[in-house]
């Protein structure tokens, strides 16, 4: 099973590169199935909307993936419950809209692909690792394929997740510091891993905000209202070639700039 999963879209640029790149992209990874992280994906970068969301299916996006900006839109509630194509991190409350995990049919096999939020310099969700080993013996009663996508912050945290699931998920890609991480590897166990996927959107700011705003933040620490960046774009991704029986063979960095 061949796997693409692109890091946080954010905004229209993000949209446009990947509308843009993604059938060169295809061409050179035959992918079975495209991933996307879309918590910025909304044209501010919060959030997602169900309209935007359609916009990334009709791309070729087949599976989405949330985090900390998971709920600022209120009009994607509804469509978080509904819409079995998304997942958000499976330890925020019980009662939150949507769902931690979802399976999505490859060729004549399933994938799972989960969500999970962390927790340094983050905010205060449940235990990202109790979740992992929940979610973890729910999907293997289905299948061995199984990626997740842990958005956090840190990278011992997101190398902690990593080695924890080393030899029990195929998959785990970090995403949410929209700097992509030159650390991809098999880890023992056959379990692919990146400390950061990276992010798919305007090169130019500072993780896709326009940086003067983030400049001018850093120096005078007032509050400052965030918008996006123009002109370059960068696309990342990585690309997984998982075995018959879900464990890893190889996991490949993309980063693709353009004007
Ligand atoms: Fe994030
Ligand atoms: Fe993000």
């Amino acid at each position: 099973m061949r796997i693409l999963f692109i890091g946080d879209i954010t905004g229209a640029a993000g949209i446009s590169i990947l509308r843009a790149q993604l059938p060169r992209i295809l061409e050179d990874y035959p992918a079975d199935v495209v991933i996307a992280n879309a918590e910025n994906a909304a044209p501010n970068g919060r959030g997602i909307t169900p309209k935007i969301a359609e916009q990334l299916y009709d791309i070729g996006v087949e599976i989405l993936t949330m985090g900390n900006h998971t709920w600022d839109q209120r009009e994607a509630y509804q469509w978080l419950a509904d819409d079995m194509r998304v997942v958000r991190p499976a330890n925020f409350h019980v009662d939150a809209p949507g769902r931690g995990y979802t399976f999505c049919k490859v060729g004549k096999s399933e994938l799972a692909i989960g969500n999970l939020i962390g927790r340094t310099y983050m905010g205060l969700y449940a235990c990202p690792f109790e979740a992992a080993d929940r979610m973890l013996s729910e999907v293997k009663e289905r299948t061995p394929f199984c990626l997740i996508d842990f958005h956090a912050e840190v990278t011992s945290e997101k190398l902690a997740m990593g080695w924890y699931l080393a030899g029990r998920a195929s998959v785990v890609v970090s995403t949410h510091t929209h700097v992509q991480t030159a650390d991809e590897r098999i880890l023992p166990g056959k379990t692919a891993f990146i400390s950061d996927v990276g992010m798919t959107g305007p090169r130019d700011g500072i993780l896709g905000v326009k940086r003067d705003l983030i400049i001018k933040r850093f120096i005078d620490q007032m509050p400052v209202r965030f918008e996006l960046a123009e002109g370059a774009k960068q696309l990342s991704a990585v690309y997984v070639v998982l075995a018959d029986d879900g464990r890893a063979q190889s996991i490949e960095r993309i980063l693709i700039v353009s004007d």
